[in-house]
């Protein structure tokens, strides 16, 4: 029987390096997709992280600004505990190395879109994900009760005889590999693979989740996926992810132009480009099929760019294009899944022995739309909070699992392309019953020519699982847009 653990954590990114740092003295490992700390969305993560720090700011405020965002498809209490924990978990940060931006008194403070005050905390401008996942690992590297393990992919969870959870079956370097364990975190963050475009990275594919409703976890919301408005467009026959241009630049001024160079937005939304992000996103989805949207920050950001926003610059550049003298061409692409594997206020899924966390996580605190920041802030103050409690109270590891009863294998290239594109096709930004009806049909078709059990067919399940509850809320809110649905009143 393989090694065991007080608690093993699947996922390398914010949410479960900080359950796992603050779960000290029990015993974690986690369990990385690739390489430590690099495989995930988090070191991606331009935006940065929203906490009431600011004169005149509070967490009641970041609460409305959150509920007003989340369209009040949110639970208030999720969010009050989320907005009352922002301050002290950038603090936490800031006492395990972070180096976060300074102005004269203090943290230099932005403000993005649907915040109505500034309050963004950043580190070196646009690299705030990368700053925090440094802190983090290093931390976890120096944590004698922390093992990681790299480059595994779980594909089933191992249930004891009572029923709960109480490990993870894993394939790894040396093949399926069982770890037991007496609490299982999920921290696996997102599903963008599952669409065409994306800005997540490719490990961030859905399989994390998709194996919790393969093991019958309660799911919620699964219809609300985030696009953001203005991924770098992409190369012919290029496909998966695309750099992000952040909304800092939208917030710093630049501005969304169609292709004969007028802006497009103030048209649409009195907040012209800090409207709410799923309209600027549908904005520029319907502007690329008249012939392309452009974000211009010649004027707004100019010369400074390299300076202020070094991860864009540098990927424009690598491109060939200057965004201190040129217009930049931008789609929207799949960017956060606001829903997930269902979770109580303490991050309890419906599967005893199975917590989740981070963006894996339906906890209530989105709704319909996830404010900008709030989600690096989600996988740290939730999975702190939950590493505290699980250090009191871990379950005791079970003596034994019962066998598995699955197979791995991936989805190979074709079929993955296959899921991604009609994904995209029926069920991104604009989405009819006639299209998500098709995309079924099209996605029974694809698992029927498939080898059944795989770790493939988890991820198809999960489509499946996203259509239907797209199917099934006949109404237009948040980033769940049907064109043959009715807005909702939003309450
Ligand atoms: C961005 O920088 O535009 C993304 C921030 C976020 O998604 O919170």
């Amino acid at each position: 029987m393989a090694e065991a653990f007080d608690i093993l954590v699947i996922g390398s990114g914010v949410a479960g390096l900080s359950v796992a740092l603050a779960a000290a003295p029990r015993r974690v490992a986690v369990l990385s997709r690739g390489a430590f700390g690099e495989d995930g969305s988090s070191a991606w993560a331009q935006g940065g992280i929203a906490a009431a720090l600011g004169e005149g700011d509070s967490p009641a405020l970041h609460a409305a600004d959150t509920l007003a965002a989340g369209q009040r498809r949110n639970d208030p209490e999720a969010v009050a505990r989320l907005t009352e924990a922002a301050p002290a978990t950038v603090r936490w940060l800031d006492a395990l190395g972070a180096r976060f931006d300074r102005g004269a008194h203090g943290y230099a403070l932005g403000r993005e879109a649907a915040h109505a005050h500034a309050r963004i905390v950043h580190a070196r401008g646009d690299a705030t994900g990368a700053e925090v996942m440094r802190a983090l690992r290093a931390a976890a590297r120096a944590a004698a009760h922390v093992t990681v393990l790299e480059r595994r992919c779980a594909f089933e969870l191992a249930r004891a005889a009572d029923g709960r959870v109480a490990g993870v079956r894993a394939h790894g370097p040396a093949g399926v590999e069982l770890w037991r364990a007496g609490a299982v975190v999920l921290a696996s963050g997102g599903i963008g693979a599952v669409y065409r475009y994306t800005t997540n990275p490719a490990y961030a594919d859905g399989s994390g989740l998709a194996l919790a409703l393969a093991a019958g976890a309660e799911a919620a919301d699964l219809e609300f996926v985030q696009f953001h408005p203005t991924a770098l467009a992409p190369r012919a026959g290029e496909r998966g992810q695309l750099p992000l241009l952040t909304e800092a630049l939208r917030g710093a001024g630049a501005v969304l132009l169609d292709a004969r160079g007028r802006r497009f937005m103030p048209a649409l939304h009195p907040d012209a480009e800090l409207a709410p992000r799923d309209v600027v996103a549908r904005a520029v989805w319907a502007e690329g099929a008249r012939g392309g949207a452009f974000l211009d920050a010649t004027r707004a950001v100019g010369g400074a760019f390299p300076e202020r926003f070094p991860t864009v610059f540098a990927a424009c550049m690598a491109r060939g294009l200057d965004p201190r003298r040129d217009a930049i061409p931008v789609v929207p692409a799949e960017h956060y899944h606001m829903g997930g594997v269902r979770v109580d206020a303490q991050a309890r899924t419906s599967l005893p022995g199975l917590y989740a966390v981070g963006e894996v996580a339906a906890s209530g605190v989105h709704g319909a739309n996830r404010l900008a920041s709030n989600s690096l802030l989600e996988g740290l103050a939730f999975g702190r909070a939950l590493g505290e409690r699980l250090a009191q109270s871990a379950p005791e590891i079970a003596p034994a699992v019962l066998p598995g009863t699955r197979d791995w294998r991936p989805l190979d290239a074709a079929a993955d392309a296959e899921l991604a594109d009609l994904m995209w096709r029926h069920a991104a930004l604009v989405r009819e019953a006639r299209g998500l009806q098709a995309a079924l049909a099209e996605l029974a078709a694809l698992r029927a020519r498939l080898p059944a059990a795989a770790h493939g067919g988890d991820r198809l399940l999960l489509a499946q699982r996203m259509l239907q509850a797209m199917l099934a809320r006949r109404e237009s809110v948040g980033a769940h847009y049907r064109s043959d649905a009715p807005r909702a009143a939003c309450a």
